[in-house]
């Protein structure tokens, strides 16, 4: 199977995974996946909607397999033949989330994280690939859940994610338990790591308020075997963040984030973001009808047909239209909502990717 790629850190005698978080849509498309694994690093690409953000890109009609292909075969390039390319999917955006695994191994793709959602096929769906699988939950719970299903399939996960509740995106907490002590990262990496020492041993990488080169350390001897970062890794030049996003990572302030459940995303998870995003304050004055005119969460409704829970009577802002607005490549005038972790109080300037891996690997001081 594919090996995890490490990295050295100043201050430890053992190397780490290092992985940028998947961030859809488009926040991590090629340009920023390849630098990160350039730089040695695990690089991962968010497909989400990348059928629509090629499609103004080369200017042509995509498929959702096609898209992920192209986008991780760029990653690769960008890379050097350094670090590893990952795939980023979610459970729960089900029509295309086989799609996009398989465009992305023909894209040659070195790991599939998947979140947002149990994975409990995905032995099945990559089938003998030479691919690394590493699941995204939020508890010790799930991850015996995953281990168990995953024993039919004769595989265990190359390595596991951990995300705890301070986290950008989606969250994998009930809305009331993201602020209890027993839901927070230290309280709950005891519990999967001893899973994963019971399935084999695979490596735990924390996620969720990771910031710095010191935090790094902290996780690593405190048993981690690696990190995962999301939001400094969006507020770097090459993100694909649009500037105004950009611009309000820098001026966020810890009282300017926080969880949206009401309104909500239509996903029905908490969704961690910067309060003053238009597109949320819009949504919190009705301001804009519901068209679901992009439809990548589309579900089996109560009725029977596909349908998006934003039109199902819940109080949801159309996530879709909101985050490619977020990244400048909607063809509608709707307004962004910019999804940050807690820590993006903390980032004060875009940097380069290049700048901010020897932070954290501690080459500068
Ligand atoms: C802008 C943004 C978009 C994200 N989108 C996704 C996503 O599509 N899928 C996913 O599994 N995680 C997503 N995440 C979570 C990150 O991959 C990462 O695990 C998390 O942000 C780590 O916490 P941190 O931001 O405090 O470093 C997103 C995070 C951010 C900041």
């Amino acid at each position: 199977m594919a090996l995890l790629p490490k990295i050295a850190i100043r201050g430890l005698d053992r190397e780490v995974i290092l992985i940028q978080g998947g961030m859809g849509a488009g926040v991590s498309g090629a340009r920023l996946a390849g630098a990160v694994a350039q730089r040695g690093g695990v690089g991962t690409v968010s497909p989400l909607a990348l059928d629509r953000i090629l499609e103004l890109r080369l200017g042509r009609k995509i498929g959702h397999g096609e898209a992920a292909k192209l986008e991780i075969e760029e990653a690769k390039r960008l890379s050097e033949n350094h670090g590893a390319i990952a795939l980023n999917c979610m459970v729960l955006i089900e029509r295309t989330y086989a799609l996009y695994i398989k465009g992305a191994l023909e894209g040659g793709v070195e790991i599939i994280i998947a979140g947002a959602g149990l994975p409990m096929t995905l032995p099945e769906i990559v089938g003998g690939a030479e691919v690394a699988l590493i699941p995204i939950v939020s508890s010790g719970r799930a991850l015996e859940i995953i281990c168990r299903r995953w024993t039919r399939y004769n595989r265990m996960p190359d390595a596991v994610v951990l995300e705890g509740p301070l986290a950008g995106g989606h969250l994998g907490f009930k809305a009331e338990d993201i602020s209890k002590p027993e839901f927070q990262l230290e309280e709950i990496f005891g519990p999967v790591k001893e899973v994963a020492q019971k399935y084999g041993g695979f490596p735990v990488i924390v996620a969720g308020g990771i910031y710095s080169h010191q935090d790094i350390i902290r996780w690593i001897r405190a048993g981690a075997d690696g990190v995962q970062i999301g939001t400094r890794f969006a507020a770097t030049r090459e993100s694909h963040a649009s500037d105004a996003f950009k611009r309000a990572i820098v001026a966020a302030r810890a009282e300017d984030i926080e969880v949206a459940t009401n309104p909500g995303s239509p996903a029905g998870l908490p969704f961690r973001v910067i309060k003053t995003s238009p597109g949320y304050q819009e949504a919190f004055a009705h301001g804009r009808p519901l068209l679901c005119d992009k439809q990548y969460l589309l579900h089996n409704g109560k009725d029977g047909r596909l349908t998006c829970l934003a039109l199902e009577g819940y109080n949801a802002f159309c996530i879709c239209n909101a985050l490619l607005s977020a990244i400048d490549c909607n063809d509608t005038p709707d307004l962004p909502i910019y999804t940050v972790g807690a820590n993006a109080a903390r980032v004060n300037r875009i940097l380069s990717v290049d700048e901010l891996m020897d932070e954290l690997i501690g080459a500068t001081p």
